[in-house]
């Protein structure tokens, strides 16, 4: 199939489960569970998962996934050729609190680079679709980042682990963006926060993740004209595309001196008065 045909497939099933999420809210019967002790997830996740799955399985069969919430093996990022990448509901805390900063996430990746990206808002009635090379949309209408070099006026969205033990050197980051930044913002969906940074509301975003939180959105932000890439250097072995340590997605102009101050922060070499 073609990529212009499986972005099609894509954004129809991202709109199919928007649709399942939206209903389950409605609904309000949904159970609420801790995976590995603190990371929240809901039935609806699994719901949601197992409807995109079975939408690609029908149509492209045999085709490898790492989906978050069916026993995702991590392995088939250094192994698979062409790999479906899915997080049913990003933003999960937001959609059992009733926020509606949530997404559907879609990428499919194939010889290590992603080559389509959806990002679909249900709540908030915005689907983000990009194809490799050729461009990238909200609700079909052409998107780019903010040019925006003064770091000073740049808003800067970031996120926190569920993990509270890694939490405290990101404090410390924390510090420097408020300190040096306009402000900072927490909204609870990676992928959106990327979308974010694509079509210029927000200037830039840095944070660890896992492959799908960001793989769709990553590709988003870059053809939106966003600089991406990570703090340190990448593992061998596993596509940069999917490699979610430290990553850094801004507007082009600012992504070295933001960089710079997110290290210098990591090496605690910032004092403030
Ligand atoms: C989370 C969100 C959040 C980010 C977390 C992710 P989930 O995904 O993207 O913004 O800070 O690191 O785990 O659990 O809602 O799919
Ligand atoms: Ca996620
Ligand atoms: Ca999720």
């Amino acid at each position: 199939m073609l990529p212009q045909q499986r972005l099609e497939l894509a954004i129809d099933i991202a709109r199919e489960a928007g649709e399942k999420i939206v209903a389950a809210r409605h609904g309000q019967a949904f159970n609420q569970q801790l995976k590995n002790g603190q990371e929240l997830v809901t039935d609806v996740d699994v719901a949601v998962d197992t409807l995109i799955s079975e939408r690609l399985e029908a149509s492209l069969p045999g085709e490898q996934r790492l989906s978050e919430e069916l026993a995702p093996d991590r392995e088939v990022m250094s192994t698979a050729e062409s790999l479906w990448v899915i997080d049913p509901i990003d933003g999960t805390v937001n959609f059992a609190h009733g926020l509606r900063h949530v997404a559907v996430s879609i990428a499919w990746v194939s010889e290590g680079k992603t080559r389509l990206g959806v990002v679909h808002a249900p709540f908030l009635g915005e689907t983000y679709t990009a194809l490799y090379g050729q461009g990238v949309w909200c609700n079909g209408k052409p998107i780019h980042t903010s040019h925006r070099a003064n770091l000073q006026r740049c808003l800067v969205a970031t996120g926190f682990p569920y993990r509270r033990d890694s939490r405290p050197p990101l404090i410390r980051r924390l510090m420097a963006v408020l300190e040096h930044c306009q402000d900072v913002r927490r909204n609870g969906s990676a992928a959106l926060d990327l979308c974010d940074v694509a079509c210029g509301r927000l200037d830039a975003y840095y944070e660890s993740v896992s492959p799908w939180d960001f793989a769709a959105g990553v590709l988003i932000a870059r053809e939106a004209g966003a600089r991406t890439g990570h703090l340190y250097p990448c593992p061998k072995g596993i596509p940069e595309d999917l490699y979610g340590e430290n990553i850094l997605v801004s507007a082009p102009e600012i992504h070295a001196e933001l960089g710079d101050l997110l290290r210098a922060a990591d090496a605690n070499e910032l004092r403030y008065d």
